[in-house]
Order: structure tokens, then C-alpha cells, then sequence
């Protein structure tokens, strides 16, 4: 069986973890804050000091942290990945990132003749606990289809993109859908509440529309109870709002309600809604609304 490592137990390593663990498959993990790896350790998996021992007792190891810079320490820096290397190792980066930076990453790597994948995905800790996650790869499809069952088993829906980075571009699409979703849904809460209407009948009547998504019909019943335990964190939002600007400028591309986006996501982190979900994105409105 695929011997699989993760570096980056955090909300979704974590889950991505367990979920492999209970699937039957070997696992050696590392987080910079080992604290966050006792869940693991409860299930059985074997956590390390250092990324260079994942990459030297797996087959696979995953990336899941948080942007280029993390993924350039844990590979590259002391005691990193490439220190670990040993034929055949490949490297499948989980990690929301620029595909300008992934494609250096990969450059980077295949110098020290480690494969990189291109792993993104959709769905939070609360999908991929049960794998089912929405996987986009790319990069070289040969290693990409030697350890499918593993892609397979982290995802239900895996989409094979084609040459390295392009997975990365098409998860940055998918993110702006997440920050607009948000910012749109709050948006109609916060009119709905402005007028003295319920935002319960708000979203009653957008759910019997076209316009629901699963945000307005899941999501948004936790959003107007003031519930924003998080999955995926505002400041890591924002963090995607800027890595989708970023790639947008170096694409040559013009995305208005993106750059607004990014403002407003910027104001909320200053103001400390950053630790709540990217749906607090909601109590940041109603605070400069006067609201609550
Ligand atoms: N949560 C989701 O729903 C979701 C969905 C799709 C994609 N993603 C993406 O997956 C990645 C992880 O997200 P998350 O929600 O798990 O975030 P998180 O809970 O904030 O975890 C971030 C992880 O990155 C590590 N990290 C940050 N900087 C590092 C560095 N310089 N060196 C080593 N490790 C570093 C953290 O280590 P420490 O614990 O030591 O800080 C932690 O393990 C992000 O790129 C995110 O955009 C998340």
C-alpha cells in the first residue's frame, strides 16, 4: 500500500489525514506547531520533526499549508523535503497557491529530481473527513495516475487539468466564487436586516429561486444565528483574495469585484474578524452597519 505523509495538520490536513488513516493507508506526519497533531497520533499515524522524515518514510507527501512561502520552508529550507528525497518520491502540493509560484516550486523540485503535483481542492475539514473533497491536479500525469487510489480516496471528484499549475488557476477561480458567495449572501442579510425583515425569510425566498447555492442553503442558517466557528478561516481568505489578484495582474486580467473584494476581506482582518470563519465576513457588515 502507498505509504502517504502529510506536512501541515491544520483544519484541513488534519481531517485529510484522519480520513486516510481510517481508509487503511500508512501515515507519517509533521506540523510546525506539534500540538496540532494529537488527533493523529489517537488514530495511529507516526508524526516526525522534521519534513525531510515524511518525504523519507512515504511514497507520497502532501503539502498542506498555508501559502508558497510555507511550502518553500517545508521543502527547501533545513531539514525540508528535498533532504528526505529518495527515488520515485513525489510531492503533491494540497495548498491554495499562486500557479506562478507552483510552477517555480516545481521547477525547484524536479532540479533535485522529485516530482510535484498540483493538488487543490474544493470542500472544507468537514468533507474531507469523509472523503469527499473536490480534487483538481496537475502536472505529470504518469506519477498523477501511479497513485490515483490515493487521490481517489482524498476525493470523490478528481479532475486531471493537464500540465503543472493549471490546477492552481483553477482553484483560484474557484475561490473567488467562495469570497463572492459570501460577501453577496451578507450582503442580502444585512439589507434584509437594515429593513427590519427577517433573514430567515430572506433566505427561504432565495432557496426556492435558481440563485440558492449550497452557501445560502447550508452556510447561511449558521451565519444568521452569529455562528462562525470556523473551517476555513477569514484571514485565510483574504490571503486567497490577494494570491488571486496577484495571479490576476500576472496573467493580465482585470477583476474588478475580486480587487473590491480583497478591500472589504482586507478591513474585516483589521478590524479581528480574521480567527472566524469566511463567512464572518457577515458580523464584519453588521459591526460597520451599527447592526449588532
Ligand atoms: N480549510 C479549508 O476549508 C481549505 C479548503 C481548501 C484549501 N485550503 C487551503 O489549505 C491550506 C491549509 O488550510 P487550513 O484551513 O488547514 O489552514 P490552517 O488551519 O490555518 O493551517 C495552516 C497550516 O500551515 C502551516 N504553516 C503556515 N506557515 C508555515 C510555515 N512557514 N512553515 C510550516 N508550516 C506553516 C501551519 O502550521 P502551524 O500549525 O505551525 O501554524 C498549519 O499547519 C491553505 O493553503 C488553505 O488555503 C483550506
Amino acid at each position: 500500500m502507498t505509504r502517504v505523509g502529510i506536512i501541515g495538520t491544520g483544519m484541513l490536513g488534519n481531517a485529510v489525514g484522519i480520513h486516510l488513516l481510517d481508509s487503511g493507508f500508512e501515515l507519517t506526519a509533521y506540523n510546525r506547531t506539534k500540538s496540532k497533531t494529537t488527533e493523529l497520533v489517537k488514530k495511529g499515524a507516526k508524526i516526525v520533526d522534521f519534513p525531510k522524515y515524511v518525504a523519507k518514510s512515504s511514497d507520497v507527501v502532501f503539502t498542506i499549508v498555508k501559502n508558497a512561502d510555507a511550502v518553500k520552508d517545508v521543502s527547501f529550507r533545513n531539514n525540508g523535503i528535498v533532504e528526505g528525497k529518495h527515488d520515485g518520491l513525489v510531492v503533491a502540493d494540497m495548498s491554495t497557491i499562486n500557479p506562478v509560484e507552483s510552477k517555480i516550486i516545481a521547477k525547484k523540485f524536479s532540479e533535485h529530481g522529485i516530482t510535484m503535483l498540483d493538488t487543490p481542492v474544493m470542500g472544507g475539514p468537514n468533507v474531507a473527513i469523509d472523503g469527499r473533497l473536490v480534487m483538481m491536479a496537475s502536472g505529470d500525469k504518469t506519477m498523477f495516475e501511479k497513485y490515483r487510489k490515493v487521490f481517489e480516496t482524498i476525493a470523490n471528484q478528481v479532475f486531471f487539468l493537464g500540465e503543472s499549475s493549471t490546477a492552481h488557476s483553477v482553484k483560484l477561480a474557484m475561490n473567488i466564487q467562495i469570497a463572492l458567495l459570501s460577501l453577496a449572501i451578507s450582503e442580502g442579510i444585512t439589507l434584509a436586516r437594515g429593513a427590519n425583515v427577517d433573514p430567515e425569510i430572506f433566505l427561504k425566498i432565495l432557496n426556492s429561486t435558481y440563485f440558492k447555492t449550497g452557501m445560502s442553503e447550508n452556510k447561511a442558517y449558521k451565519m444568521i444565528k452569529d455562528s462562525f466557528e470556523p473551517t476555513f478561516t477569514l484571514s485565510n481568505l483574504k490571503k486567497d483574495l490577494d494570491t488571486i489578484n496577484e495571479a490576476a495582474r500576472a496573467f493580465g486580467v482585470n477583476l474588478p469585484i475580486s480587487t473590491k473584494a480583497n478591500e472589504i476581506f482586507q478591513k474585516a482582518v483589521d478590524a479581528g474578524f480574521g480567527d472566524l470563519d469566511y463567512t464572518g465576513i457577515l458580523a464584519f457588515l453588521q459591526k460597520i452597519n451599527g447592526l449588532k
